[in-house]
């Protein structure tokens, strides 16, 4: 056998990593630094706010066991923080990241770092600015493998390849929810999606730039999917290639076949992709899933390029398009609930079966009618109201003088309050016609709070107020079995009979279906302050948005740990 460079790189990779099975879990150190960055998109450069000047931000590799330390400075002109998405920060909280909930911003010319441990997560997540809409741009890969000297639970895939899709606004992210928060209206929709930062060829001035995968006839390989996008579930395909899914939001499942995936915001899909089609060039797509009727959103389409290395030079001529694939329609939720349905978890699952906390919370949009004397310029949505969105009608407010994992854990008064209700405070058909009367939550500040090692059940209800929508429900610090999903007002004479309680899908966000319902259990072992929110950002601004406190339980390792000394302070 020849002395194949590849194949010698590759006995190299086997032999140390033998080497390191044998030694302890490693600590990563990284420095983020976040400032602006000249970005050119769709022929115009902005000021964009990143990561390292990279867009998207840097990938963070780790094995499963790893301690991550991440030093973040701004550099930028606004507050920011990141938030490590999906990670379960257990005791860490302080590490979590979403402003004015586990830490105050840190402030332009200011620092702070991150330090916490991943345990028991495999698979990919994600990492995001949590303040304002600084997320657009600033946000990057989490790849969690296996421990040293473990093994995917499938065949060991040639090459990996994260595939980050976001959205684009040719303008300043800021100004655009400044100014909707300002007139009360719907923001702008973004002007283009993207593959790893790039829009792709079917967009103006965006050829060259285009993500290429490269792949070798035969071989199979792991896309790690992450909508990354602010505010829109999209669809993802391959043309004329299948998708095992064999992994979300670093849990593993059972493995399935499909042509196309369904994210929302927040969500990560991992599939496998075998190259086994004639070699040519292939487009990967993504677009909107756009389940609210009649309001508007980026109807665009971005691409990138699945690309067989061994392609006779005819396919690989470039003036020659890829192959296109077919997507679902922009209104499909037929094919969106047949994917989500398609999860489960490989084995049967820990799911608590006796329930402490048995919880409803409908989730939606609502319409503030303007204060009379109101300047028409800050009532511009739909008939003269402005936009909100509650749970259980309280329209969540930040507080802005401390943080609510700070004021919980040093007893500050005046800073939330617990009577978050466990239940809807009004009883109404949540998916008909809502009547007016019903429209308008009340703002709070408002926790509900968890004894240690509480099994929760919580359906989670959408409402038609103003529109029914799919809204990705993300819960911090946990990850939760999503038991059953339907259409309408849960019923919990009928659909407790439809309860997975076998082997649900272990998940950090769950995509409640349009006028319809999700039901998820977990148990509160993780002591804090975890919000829950729609993972669309124009809903996070409007309100939609809670949080648990998870109170101590006993002893060291079920209590929250000290704030480190660098904790921003408000
Ligand atoms: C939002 O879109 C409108 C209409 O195209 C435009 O006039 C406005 O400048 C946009 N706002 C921002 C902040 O880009
Ligand atoms: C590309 O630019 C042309 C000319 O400016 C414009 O008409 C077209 O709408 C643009 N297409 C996209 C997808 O932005
Ligand atoms: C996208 O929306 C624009 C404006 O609403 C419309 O002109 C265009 O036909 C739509 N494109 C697609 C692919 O639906
Ligand atoms: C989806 O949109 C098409 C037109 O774009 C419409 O004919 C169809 O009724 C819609 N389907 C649903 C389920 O809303
Ligand atoms: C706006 O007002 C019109 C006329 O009164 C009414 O038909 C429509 O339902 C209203 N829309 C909303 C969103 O309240
Ligand atoms: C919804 O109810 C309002 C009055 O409560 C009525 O005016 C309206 O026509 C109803 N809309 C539909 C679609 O049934
Ligand atoms: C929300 O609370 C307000 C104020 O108490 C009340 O008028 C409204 O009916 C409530 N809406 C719902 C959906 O509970
Ligand atoms: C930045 O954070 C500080 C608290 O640390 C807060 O007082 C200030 O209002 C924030 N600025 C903005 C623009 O949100």
């Amino acid at each position: 056998m020849e002395a194949n460079p590849i194949c010698l790189g590759l006995l190299f990779l086997i032999f140390s990593s033998t080497m390191a099975a044998i030694s302890n879990a490693k600590t990563h150190y990284h420095d983020f630094v976040i400032q602006a960055t000249p970005v050119k998109r769709l022929c115009k450069t902005h000021s964009t706010i990143t990561v390292n000047g990279m867009y998207p931000g840097p990938t963070l590799e780790v094995n499963n066991g790893d301690t991550l330390v991440i030093n973040v400075v701004n550099r930028a002109r606004y507050n920011a923080t990141i938030h490590w998405h999906g990670v379960r920060q257990m005791r860490t909280g302080w590490a979590d990241g979403p402003e004015f909930v586990t830490q105050c911003p840190i402030r332009p010319g200011g620092s702070y770092t991150y330090r916490f441990t991943i345990q028991g997560q495999e698979g990919t997540l994600w990492w995001h600015a949590h303040s304002s809409w600084l997320r657009a741009t600033v946000y990057g890969a989490l790849i969690i493998r296996p421990k040293e000297g473990d093994s995917y639970p499938f065949p060991k895939p040639r090459r990996e390849t994260p595939l980050l899709l976001g959205e684009w606004w040719d303008a300043n992210p800021i100004d655009v929810v400044r100014q909707a928060t300002r007139t009360g209206a719907a923001p702008n929709v973004s002007d283009a999606y993207t593959i790893n930062g790039q829009p792709g060829d079917l967009y103006n001035c965006s050829s060259k730039d285009t993500i290429i995968v490269p792949v070798d006839s035969g071989e199979t390989n792991l896309l790690r999917i992450i909508n990354s996008g602010l505010n829109q579930q999209l669809f993802f395909t391959v043309a004329n290639h299948k998708l095992t899914v064999v992994g979300a939001d670093a849990s593993y499942v059972k493995p399935f076949t499909t042509t196309v995936l369904m994210l929302g915001p927040g969500q990560t899909t991992d599939v496998l992709i075998t190259a086994d089609q004639l070699p040519a060039r292939y487009y990967i797509a993504a677009r909107a899933y756009a389940s609210a009727q009649g309001a508007p959103f980026d109807n665009t389409t971005t691409t990138a390029i699945l690309d067989y290395k061994s392609a006779p030079c005819p396919a690989k001529d470039v003036s020659v398009k890829p192959v296109m694939p077919n997507l679902p329609a922009f209104n499909d939720t037929a094919t969106a609930t047949a994917f989500s349905k398609s999860f489960r978890s490989p084995r049967k699952a820990l799911v608590p079966t006796e329930i402490d906390e048995n919880l409803f919370f409908t989730v939606g949009l609502g319409l503030n009618n303007c204060p009379i004397g109101s300047s028409p310029a800050n009532c511009q949505g739909p008939n003269g109201t402005r936009f909100t969105a509650s749970m259980n009608n309280v329209s969540f407010v930040l507080p802005s003088s401390f943080s609510l994992l700070q004021a919980h854990q040093q007893g500050i008064p005046g800073v939330f309050t617990t009577d978050f209700p466990g239940v809807p405070p009004v009883k109404f058909d949540y998916t008909g016609n809502v009547s007016q009367s019903l429209q308008q939550p009340v703002p709070g500040t408002k926790v509900y709070k968890l004894k240690y090692g509480a099994r929760v059940q919580l359906v989670i209800q959408g409402t038609s107020i103003f529109t029914a929508e799919n809204h990705p429900i993300h819960l911090h610090g946990y990850d939760f079995y999503i038991i059953a999903e339907g259409f309408g007002n849960f019923d919990p004479n009928k659909d407790t009979a439809k309860f997975n309680l076998v082997d649900p899908p272990l998940r950090n966000t769950a995509s409640v279906p349009v006028g319809g319902w999700s039901v998820i259990r977990f148990v509160a072992d993780n002591p804090g302050v975890w919000l829950m929110h729609c993972h669309l950002d124009v809903h996070i601004t409007w309100g939609l948005a809670m949080a648990f406190i998870v109170e101590n339980g006993v002893g060291e390792l079920e209590t929250l740990e000290l704030p480190p000394a660098d904790l921003p302070l408000c």
